[in-house]
């Protein structure tokens, strides 16, 4: 009896549907329940197309949202179903029922129908049924619909969406709880009161959503349009994928400067505009990216806008964006800028351990911390320690003679957005290395960590220090006098108060690649109580003598090893006690020489000259 009524009513349904509004109102009212599940069940395609073309007595009726539900069950079954449940969303709206709706169905089903619609869609759509007065309504959907659109498109078109549900003060203030609405309606204008001047900078954060098509930051004369832009900067996607940066000046733009595109879809990041006098000097993603040369001045601009495809996050203009070696990256968050340098006076020893800590950015890739022989550009770099975000993997590798090493690739142990801490430990056969406080891995030494000169960290990091802490083991000798770095050759020193017992000098540096030789005099006077000659060629050694009442005494040549060759590092300890010179090359017993001349305290120089780069010298 039932399966026949049902049979008939969509009879009658399919037949007078032109007409039908007001009786399939009626009816589907009439039915129930259940009867209503399988009148939708059985409709066919064309059938629901007209369901929907009369959908004006679906919105009418009491409990719709539980006929909404079914019939989009139906929808997503059949072909084409996405298109039609497009048209439903469609309709309803426009009959202003969307809250009801958004509110009745279950987020999965609100996420289900978002991903259907296009995004400028789901603006329209909303706008229709937003802002008409009802705040509380309005709110409500708000808070429900945006972090599933969110969710659902990428972000496209949320900053307008969101736009038109803060145009209400008292939605704005509500969706703001919590922070939930990190995102800034567009077009947003900037205000800088008394224009921009060299020394400020402009911070912008944002993501661009997947589907951008094109977005834009002018620095204007007025919000509205028709005065100059001194600087249009525009990102274009599709087909252009360039930025075009421009000024729009007496009513014409002019000419256009162009880059190629640092932004991608999808992907959240960070511009900095630095007012220089030049022009605005712009980073992005902390990377230089390109100088716009000032056409008009600076100081005129009224208002940053920003508008387009883009979430935008935060804009601020500050007037400090550098103190000292640090550099503000984000609002009120100074980075130490890079590439950072942090010389190693003396190179590093067993003992010496480097602290650094920083954030890794979310829209990082890769950063790296090198422990570099020079500044320079091709130095070797015993140690690169590489993070590779885009690719999971974390590379360890050695850079000597302009050639990398073999690689070595573990897992990368840092999140993109997190704080992160790493230690490096030097120890004697290796580098021990912690992330985290964790134990991370060890990299045992390619070549010696004495020859590092330069701790440098470049890449995609926000860096907040980094700091060598440990020396050389004083033990109980004296130290007096402060270190001498990078001292050019020849070298001639005073060894404060003359040799005696208990002092330590040490000696760090290089052996050019075609050295031939260089040589250590210890002197008193005119007196060369110890000659030391290090010869690289034409063949090598190691001679001492004594230069004692106008005469050369008895070479002394044995030794057991000789670390000194062309292209290696040194550290030459100088130990002296009343009875004899203990010399230690790389922390080993290298040779000893027999005072030959008294008393040793009459031996106030060092002189060095030769081939040779010396890095370091402490008596
Ligand atoms: C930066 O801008 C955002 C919004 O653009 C604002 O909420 C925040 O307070 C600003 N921060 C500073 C330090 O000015
Ligand atoms: C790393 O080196 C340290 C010190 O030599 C040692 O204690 C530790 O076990 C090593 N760790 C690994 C993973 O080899
Ligand atoms: C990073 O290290 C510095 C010391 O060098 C410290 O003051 C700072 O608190 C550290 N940052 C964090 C987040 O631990
Ligand atoms: C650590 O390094 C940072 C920057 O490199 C520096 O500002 C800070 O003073 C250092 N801290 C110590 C304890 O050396
Ligand atoms: C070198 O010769 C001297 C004197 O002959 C001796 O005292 C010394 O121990 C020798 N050194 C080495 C390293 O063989
Ligand atoms: C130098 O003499 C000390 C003892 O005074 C000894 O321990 C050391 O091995 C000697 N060095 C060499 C290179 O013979």
């Amino acid at each position: 009896m039932r399966l026949f009524l049902i049979f008939t009513l969509i009879f009658t349904l399919s037949v007078q549907w032109e007409s039908g509004n007001e009786m399939m109102k009626k009816v589907m009212n009439a039915i129930g329940e259940e009867g209503r599940e399988q009148v939708i069940n059985s409709l066919h395609e064309s059938d629901l197309q007209k369901l929907m073309d009369c959908v004006e007595s679906v919105c009418e009726m009491t409990d719709f949202t539980d006929l909404m539900e079914k019939m989009l069950n139906v929808l997503k079954e059949i072909p084409h179903g996405d298109k039609l449940i497009y048209k439903l969303m469609k309709e309803l709206f426009k009959h202003g029922r969307l809250a009801e709706l958004v509110n009745g169905l279950s987020e999965e089903y609100t996420l289900e129908i978002i991903n259907i619609l296009e995004a400028k869609d789901i603006g329209k759509l909303i706008n229709m049924n937003i802002g008409q007065g009802d705040s509380s309504k309005s709110m409500s959907i708000g808070k429900k619909i945006i972090p599933i659109i969110k969710k659902a498109k990428g972000g496209k078109g949320v900053s307008k969406l969101i736009s038109m549900f803060i145009g209400d003060g008292n939605v704005k203030e509500s969706l703001n709880e919590g922070g939930e609405f990190a995102v800034m309606a567009l077009p947003y204008h900037h205000p800088v009161p008394g224009g921009l001047r060299p020394g400020m900078a402009v911070y912008i954060q944002g993501s661009v959503p997947k589907d951008s098509n094109r977005f834009g930051v002018d620095f204007a004369f007025a919000k509205y349009q028709g005065p100059d832009i001194p600087f249009h900067f525009n990102p274009r996607f599709s087909w252009w994928n360039k930025v075009v940066l421009n000024s729009f000046e007496s009513g014409r733009w002019r000419k256009e400067e162009k880059r190629k595109m640092p932004f991608r879809k999808g992907e959240h990041f960070k511009v900095i505009f630095m007012v220089t006098e030049a022009g605005y000097q712009i980073l992005v993603n902390r990377k230089q990216f390109y100088v716009f040369r000032h056409r008009i001045p600076p100081q005129s601009v009224r208002f940053i806008k920003v508008f387009g495809d883009l979430e935008l996050q935060s804009l601020n203009v500050t007037a400090e964006p550098m103190i000292g070696n640090m550099i503000m990256t984000s609002p009120e968050i100074y980075h130490l800028a890079l590439p950072y340098d942090q010389t190693v006076l003396g190179g590093l020893h067993p003992g010496m351990s480097i602290y650094v800590n920083g954030t890794v950015p979310e829209e990082s890739d890769s950063f790296s911390v090198d422990f570099a022989c020079c500044q320079h550009k091709r130095a070797d770099i015993p140690l690169h320690f590489n993070p590779r975000l885009f690719q999971e993997t974390l590379v360890l590798n050695s850079y000597q003679s302009h050639r990398w090493g073999k690689e070595e690739k573990l897992q990368n142990p840092f999140q993109k957005g997190e704080h992160f801490e790493i230690i490096f430990i030097v120890n004697e056969a290796e580098y021990q290395i912690l992330v985290n406080g964790n134990p991370f891995c060890n990299y045992s030494h390619r070549f010696p960590p004495q020859g590092v000169q330069l701790i440098r960290v470049d890449g995609d990091v926000d860096l907040q220090s980094l700091n060598v802490t440990g020396g050389p083991k004083m033990g109980n000798t004296i130290m007096t006098s402060p270190a001498i770095y990078h001292p050019p050759v020849p070298y001639t020193g005073d060894i404060p108060g003359g040799l005696g017992a208990e002092r330590t000098i040490t000696v760090r540096g290089s052996i050019p690649k075609n050295a031939k030789r260089f040589e250590i005099n210890f002197m008193a006077g005119q007196e060369i109580p110890l000659h030391i000659n290090l010869r690289m060629k034409p063949w090598r050694a190691v001679v001492r003598n004594s230069f004692l009442n106008g005469i050369w005494g008895k070479e002394e040549r044995n030794l057991t090893f000789n670390p000194f060759q062309p292209g290696l590092y040194f550290k030459l300890s100088i130990h002296c006690d009343n009875h004899e010179f203990k010399f230690y090359a790389n922390d080993q017993p290298f040779f000893n020489y027999t005072h030959r001349y008294v008393p040793i305290k009459h031996i106030r120089t060092m002189e060095i000259d030769g081939d040779v780069t010396l890095s370091y010298i402490k008596y």
